[in-house]
């Protein structure tokens, strides 16, 4: 059972200033999670939440609204008298980066605010806003001198994924933003960083002693990297119509998964060395030519079918795509890692929408035993070696393994060993943001990606991008609600004598 943890350090006293306040992500998730950080007691004693809006608005409406959606996305029953403690430091501040003086403005009343609060002018910036803004928000923050760090104070900003839509966009973005502020100053959140099971990929590849000496090329035949959603593009079809599944997902929250799972081990569990080791290998993933990237992927869009009993329509027919879109919901890729542990060791990469199933996992497949001795035993019956991270639905781990079927012969069949969270620790539901903004305010940039790695993700997933742009409608294969995707997907895997695991 768990032992008793060290007490976690408090942060200092800040402003937590939300650009965005009135939108979905400071309501469904940032306040939320600032709310369980305030019953876990890990909010500074002093704190000022300012809500930044487009529009004037006057601090009672803009606590009533955050206050609406705490209710509605809380992830545990509403202590009314912490919620309110915690919406009394709202105020709210009207700015627009394409009005200057209201940044002006925004300074000067964020001065007065911290004077009275006594925060110490220490401050970190939520962009909860469109990617689009990051920029010029940025720019203005710059501007005004709120990001200097001059004064002895700490100065940060928060953004979250997409960083770029390719390689140009991310490096322009990087160029713009550290021309502001310095690297260790950004926090990039990918939200699957915040995910227990995922930071866990660390403790279990380096806590343990068993794993890193056949954590190889000579044991590993390949990985499975799947993030399959049963959801539809819903409602975001105009924002998800020009990103498509490679870019939503793959450079971020696929690459995070791959790097914890392929990376050196860091010298010590400090951002720098664990963000280096990331950085290393995301750059070692080989960069394909546009017709090997064509050769090593698979591409789908979803047509009608049903998930769960739902009657779903064809992805075509979403409010807010285009006519003729050949938008990918799909994407399995096979990439290499050139380097001494991983040579010759694929990973197989797939995500999807509207399928049959939701599945985070990753799967490790060793090399198969010599079944010379067992040659009597049907291969279809052997376990093949799974060591399997389960991310969603379940959190845990799981290991396949061979064993003997009790009785007076040897025969033998596959089993599983399981390791699930909920059955040993007891964990407070979270929204999955609080470690991630608890760790910006004591400045922990650990679980943040670093520009240098934001770069060599698009680097790997450029040419994938490039081929298909180019390829159009032509390789686009459709695949059925609530299947398990293109049954081409197979072929990637089949031509190399492998399969994908059953989804269902
Ligand atoms: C987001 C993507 O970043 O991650 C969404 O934009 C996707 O399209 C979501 O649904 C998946 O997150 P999770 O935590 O449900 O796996």
């Amino acid at each position: 059972m768990p032992s008793d943890q060290p007490a976690q350090k408090q942060p200092e006293p800040c402003s937590f200033v939300i650009f965005g306040a009135t939108g979905d992500l400071a309501h469904r998730l940032v306040i939320p999670a600032l709310y369980n950080l305030a019953v876990a007691g890990l909010l500074p004693e002093k704190l000022c939440v300012v809500g930044i809006t487009r529009k004037t608005m006057s601090n009672a409406a803009l606590r009533d609204s955050l206050m609406k959606g705490l209710r509605e996305f809380a992830t545990r029953p509403v202590e009314e008298a912490t919620a309110r403690r915690l919406l009394e430091c709202v105020t709210c501040i009207a700015a627009d980066p394409k009005e200057p003086a209201s940044f002006d403005n925004m300074r000067q009343q964020i001065d007065e605010l911290e004077a009275i609060r006594q925060t110490g002018g220490n401050r970190l910036f939520y962009l909860a806003t469109p990617p689009d803004t990051f920029a010029p928000i940025a720019r203005e923050l710059g501007r005004t001198g709120m990001l200097s760090q001059q004064s002895g104070a700490w100065r940060r900003l928060v953004i979250e994924k997409p960083f770029g839509t390719d390689l140009a966009s991310a490096k322009a973005l990087n160029g713009e933003l550290l021309r502001i502020v310095d690297e260790h100053q950004i926090y990039r959140i990918d939200h699957y960083l915040g995910k227990e099971t995922v930071q866990n990929i660390l403790v279990l590849r380096f806590a343990n002693g068993l794993f890193e000496p056949i954590w190889n090329r000579h044991h590993i035949d390949h990985v499975q990297i799947t993030v399959a959603e049963s959801l539809t593009v819903g409602r975001r079809g105009r924002f998800y119509d020009k990103i498509g599944a490679l870019r939503d997902m793959v450079p971020n929250h696929l690459f995070q998964l791959l790097s914890l799972v392929a990376m050196e081990p860091p010298i010590r569990f400090d951002a720098h060395s664990v963000r280096a080791e990331k950085a290393d290998v995301l750059a070692a993933i080989q960069v394909q030519s546009e017709s090997e990237a064509l050769q090593n992927s698979v591409r789908g869009q979803y047509r009608a079918g049903s998930v769960d009993g739902t009657e779903i329509g064809d992805y075509s027919s979403t409010a807010g795509v285009r006519p003729g879109s050949t938008t990918e919901t799909y994407a399995a890729l096979k990439l290499t890692i050139d380097n001494w542990r991983w040579a010759g060791v694929p990973f197989y990469l797939r995500t999807g929408k509207a399928l049959g199933v939701k599945r985070t996992e990753v799967a490790i497949k060793f090399k198969q035993a010599p079944f010379a001795m067992f040659s009597c035993t049907p291969v279809e019956t052997l376990a093949q070696n799974y060591l399997v991270i389960a991310v969603a639905p379940t959190e845990g781990i799981a290991l396949q393994f061979n064993t003997k079927v009790p009785g007076p012969s040897i025969r033998i069949d596959g089993v599983e060993m399981k390791f699930r969270y909920k059955d040993y620790f007891k964990a407070e539901p979270s929204t999955g943001y609080e470690t991630l903004i608890y760790d910006c305010m004591i400045g922990d940039n650990i679980l943040f990606q670093r520009a240098d790695s934001v770069e060599a993700g698009w680097r790997a997933v450029q040419p994938f991008l490039d081929a298909w742009k180019k390829a159009g409608a032509e390789g686009l294969l459709g695949y059925k609600a609530g299947s398990e995707g293109p049954a081409e997907a197979n072929t990637l895997l089949t031509r190399d004598g492998r399969s994908w695991r059953k989804l269902g």
